[in-house]
């Protein structure tokens, strides 16, 4: 048998990338466990340069929600390609497809183009400054928000650790900046609460709701569903308090069409006041959106008002994101595919259940509609801080594994496509089995 390595030609490569890419990587998102370079991707699986083939639960970053190269939208990309890709201005299909957005999320009335999930959060930063007139922002620690200065701020904590995290204890509405180049006084703006913690967020608003212009949520926080009826609290608090309403902003980049065509407003009935829709949206290709409802959006995009926001992009209302991100949005629906991402992901949730179940160890796995995630915790994850207590190390090499073996997925939050089968999913469980047990042993071995 040959010793070479299964991801040879993706080493041979990764090398190569080293010498042009800083740490050999496209971005800091970037937590591949091994090496890979893709060569192909079709439904719902993709193709390594050495010819692996793995069950994918990355999609592209999360927007390929009909699969990899779907028949479809591939056609309609073609078909735009032909008549244009990029106007710097209205085209047909840019209508039809905000004509889509709004009538599929409820709360947005009125809208604009970005060309990716972090513009449009940036926005919507930008828009609730303007029209409430207010500096500060509140958001929850842990949550992502794109890359942008404030969107960073407590979002993750390098080399986190429960004694780190002393230094910043739970009181402290005060931020951390965890990547160099944002300056300090950034953070002067910002207050921080831990999610699902209704009570600290009163607290905060209580005292200082009349800074603040708008609370930002990622409504299903990574994999941390929101408890409670949490949602529904944030809204009823950013309506009490502030003399001026202060505004919610939900960051629907994941959840935007990917849990219902309403997203998480649908899923968990409540209104936000701002909404960044991104990932699915763009079909395959960078797109953003930012929307609301008239009074806000209208305000704030009035040229003699003097709340008018400058908004900008080359690629706003690019042809063929739209192309790609109409079709994927509308086979979505025509096709009623809702009830089958639902039921995908609650069949792979319990076979994980069930797999860690005989493992003895104490396991959360958590995930709304096509998400999934385990962790091997005692407790419930409710929070960032929650979440450091996971053996992190241990669900690392059961993924690992699950590379070798033919599945791609993270520590982090999986998604699956509707076009995974039902075999793809018994695959998983079965291979998430053997890494499961197989670590086990050898960690035994190892004591
Ligand atoms: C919730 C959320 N908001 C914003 C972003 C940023 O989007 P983009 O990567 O398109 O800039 C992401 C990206 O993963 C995200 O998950």
């Amino acid at each position: 048998m040959s010793n070479q390595s299964k991801y040879a030609l993706s080493e041979k490569n990764m090398a190569i990338a080293k010498e042009i890419f800083p740490e050999g990587k496209l971005s800091s998102a970037d937590m591949k466990k091994v090496p890979l370079f893709y060569a192909k991707a079709k439904g719902s699986k993709v193709y390594d340069i050495d010819g692996n083939e793995y069950i994918d639960y990355f999609l592209g970053n999360g927007p390929l929600i009909l699969g990899h190269c779907h028949d479809e939208v591939v056609s309609a990309i073609k078909e735009q390609a032909e008549k244009g890709i990029n106007f710097g201005g209205h085209s047909e299909i840019s209508l039809k497809f905000a004509q889509k957005i709004c009538d599929s999320v409820k709360s947005i009335e009125r809208m604009r183009y970005t060309s990716t999930g972090t513009e449009a959060t940036y926005y919507a930063i930008r828009i609730a400054r303007a029209y409430t007139k207010r500096d500060y922002i509140l958001r929850f620690e842990g949550a992502y928000h794109g890359h942008h200065n404030l969107a960073l701020m407590s979002s993750k904590m390098k080399h986190a650790s429960i004694d780190l995290l002393k230094k910043y204890p739970i009181p402290d509405t005060r931020p951390y900046v965890d990547s160099a180049g944002i300056p300090n006084d950034e953070a002067d703006k910002v207050f921080i609460a831990p999610f699902n913690n209704i009570e600290r967020l009163e607290e905060i608003l209580e005292k200082h709701g009349d800074k603040i212009a708008c609370v930002m949520v990622e409504p299903v926080q990574r994999y941390i569903e929101p408890k409670d009826d949490f949602l529904k609290k944030v809204r009823e608090l950013t309506k009490k308090y502030g003399i001026l309403m202060i505004l919610m902003f939900f960051d629907e980049i994941v959840t935007g069409f990917r849990l219902a065509p309403g997203g998480a407003q649908q899923y968990y009935g409540v209104d936000a006041d701002i909404t960044a829709l991104g990932k699915i949206t763009g079909g395959g290709f960078p797109h953003g959106v930012i929307g609301g409802p008239k009074e806000i959006m209208d305000k704030v995009f009035d040229p003699t008002s003097d709340q008018y926001v400058f908004h900008a992009g080359t690629f706003s209302g690019n042809a063929i994101a739209c192309a790609a991100g109409y079709t994927q949005v509308s086979v979505l629906e025509r096709d009623d595919l809702y009830e089958r991402l639902h039921y995908l992901g609650k069949k792979i949730r319990e076979g994980i259940r069930e797999v860690l179940n005989k493992t003895g160890l104490p396991y959360r796995v958590y995930g709304v509609g096509p998400m999934w995630h385990f962790s091997f915790i005692d407790k419930d994850i409710i929070d960032y801080r929650s979440s450091l207590f996971a053996n992190k190390s241990l669900a690392d090499k059961i993924v690992t594994k699950m590379y070798d073996k033919g599945v791609l997925c993270s520590l982090g939050r999986n998604y699956i496509s509707a076009v995974h089968s039902d075999e793809d999913i018994d695959k998983t469980i079965e291979i998430f089995e053997e890494s499961v047990k197989e670590t086990l042993r050898e960690e035994k071995k190892n004591v």
